[in-house]
């Protein structure tokens, strides 16, 4: 294997002799590809919390992965990994989903307060361990303090009433001296409210969250929020939303709410949805464990495969959003993609304990990119996005185990991105020639480079996925109403599609930054000639003159 820097250098100056499998996976015939960004058609203020993460007591998320307790000899801050907290700081994120997924459903968010040593022990969820309640709302919101990120709240609509809804809002958000429960916040510890705004209205309620249709959920959801004390908070509720393609939950739902009282649709401030991709194709079926693809264990066509179902994304997006339109007209409700995320059968990970745990590698990367990619071209329609999940968990930025941790690749692109936070996003045009490949016996294709463009002020971050596994696309990266006075560049890739970090490797896969000076960063006439290395997230930070 070629070393990381070499392989960029070689790559970008199109010298490399790549090993990889160039000629069944081809290109159309290299043209110059460009780039346009579109300085006078603003999309929209990207919101920070399209950044967001998602936390469930689930497997090895919450113990072992957060979760440590304060006696122990890994580092903490308050019993929390303190690995963790610093990254989270880095990337800036917003905003952390809790306590599932389907765990919320059946959670009782008393069980998780009070003197930890008097906390029952439950039956969890999923199954295989017992649920200590040693982590619950008090060392959640102080992680979210520590990470500087604000809590977002999954109520349980299938196993509680609503009175113990608002009750949890009052636990969180009362006064210290005001009632009963905001006094027993106060005696664990946390006089000041925890500001919490942002409420989930039971976790996929079509499902493990009640099995409802969308009529009976909507009635749910009118019960739950009809009154909630607010102790002056903006509170925020998110309903519970559709599964992929599941327009008639979004439909039914809303017809519903409307149908009741129109006005009704101003009390939502989110609806939900969730969209995992699975590996599928190629004769596999969408079953529990062993339909889905491998994560360490692809070739090229499943490379392809994973990228073309997450592209999906962005028609899901906005098929869900015209379906909202009937009721919604003038979209007061945004959507909040509170799961997204390869998942794959399990045996790759870390800690094989782990349930639901899988080592992300580079084309989970790419994925992510191309994601947040897609999110960021929708402003006006997003709220906020939950990667699924923070940590030993499906596509997570971190594994831990004991006195073990490390970064996935996921995690060094929410860290490349997160410059895009809260910038205006600006429409950008890619001109490049499609990939095609041999899907096993029949011609598939996909596009071969795309991004987004954010602005504050000057400074312009254009984020671009190459996902030719082995060919570098050289193109013209040009600004519509300005000129470019200089680029930085910042890169993750690798010359095997298969790389990860893991403990024994922890940096195997990381982002680097390309030498402002370096000749392919000069730009010539206000525009900026530069090749994209293969399978590739690139990050490129632009200065307007
Ligand atoms: O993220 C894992 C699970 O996937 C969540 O608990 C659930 O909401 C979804 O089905």
């Amino acid at each position: 294997m070629i070393d990381r820097r070499e392989f960029i250098r070689q790559s970008a100056t199109g010298a490399g002799a790549l090993v990889l499998a160039r000629k069944a996976f081809a290109s159309d015939t290299p043209s110059v590809s460009r780039i346009e960004i579109l300085l006078n058609e603003p999309l929209g203020t990207i919101s920070p919390n399209l950044y967001g993460h998602f936390t469930e007591h689930l497997g090895g998320v919450i113990y072992d992965g957060l979760w440590v307790g304060q006696d122990s000899k890994i580092a903490n801050i308050d019993g929390i990994r303190k690995d963790v907290i610093d990254h989270m700081r880095k990337i800036k994120a917003p905003v952390i989903r809790y306590p599932g997924g389907c765990f919320a459903d059946s959670y009782d968010w008393r069980d998780g307060v009070g003197p930890a040593g008097k906390r029952p022990r439950r039956a969890n969820f999923w199954g295989d361990k017992s649920e200590s309640n040693q982590f619950g709302t008090n060392e959640f919101v102080r992680f979210c303090q520590l990470a500087g990120s604000q809590p977002y709240l999954a109520a349980n609509v299938r196993s509680l009433p609503a009175a113990e809804f608002y009750r949890w809002v009052e636990y969180c958000n009362a006064p210290a001296n005001s009632t009963t429960l905001g006094e027993m916040r106060a005696a664990a510890g946390y006089a000041d409210p925890f500001h919490v705004r942002y409420w989930g209205v039971g976790n996929e309620s079509w499902g493990c969250g009640g099995n409802f249709t969308a009529q009976e959920y909507a009635v749910e959801f009118r019960r739950f929020t009809t009154w909630v004390p607010r102790f002056g908070e903006d509170l925020s509720f998110i309903a519970s939303g559709a599964s992929d393609f599941n327009y008639d939950w979004t439909r039914g739902f809303l017809e519903e709410i409307a149908r009741k009282d129109p006005g009704q649709i101003n009390a939502i401030y989110g609806l939900g949805l969730h969209y995992y991709t699975w590996n599928l194709s190629r004769g596999r079926t969408k079953d529990w464990d062993a339909g889905k693809g491998d994560a360490l264990k692809f070739d090229v066509v499943d490379w392809y495969e994973l990228f073309r179902e997450g592209q999906v994304m962005d028609s899901l997006i906005d098929a869900h959003w015209k379906v909202m339109a009937e009721f919604d007209h003038d979209h007061h409700i945004k959507l909040v993609v509170d799961e997204w995320g390869p998942w794959y059968r399990p045996g790759s990970a870390q800690t094989p304990d782990d349930l639901l745990e899988q080592t992300p590698t580079l084309r989970d990367a790419l994925f992510s990119a191309m994601t947040l990619d897609i999110f960021q071209q929708h402003p006006e329609k997003l709220a906020m996005a939950n990667c699924a999940q923070l940590i030993n968990c499906l596509n997570s930025l971190y594994l831990a185990h004991e006195d073990n941790f490390c970064i996935t690749p996921v995690g060094h692109v929410f860290d490349m991105y997160s410059a895009h936070q809260g910038a205006q996003a600006l429409r950008t045009v890619f001109s490049t020639p499609d990939i095609h490949y041999d899907r096993d016996g029949k011609d598939a294709s996909f596009w071969g480079l795309k991004g987004s463009a954010s602005l504050r002020g000057k400074d312009l971050v254009l984020t671009v996925v190459n996902p030719h596994v082995s060919e570098s696309r050289e193109a013209e990266v040009g600004v519509r109403g300005a000129k470019i006075d200089s680029a930085i560049a910042t890169v993750l890739c690798s010359s095997d599609i298969h790389a990860h970090n893991s403990f024994a490797q922890k940096n195997a896969v990381h982002a680097e930054s390309v030498r402002a000076d370096s000749k392919e960063l000069k730009p010539s006439g206000g525009r900026l000639t530069y090749s994209f290395v293969p399978a590739s997230v690139t990050k490129l930070t632009l200065r307007l003159a």
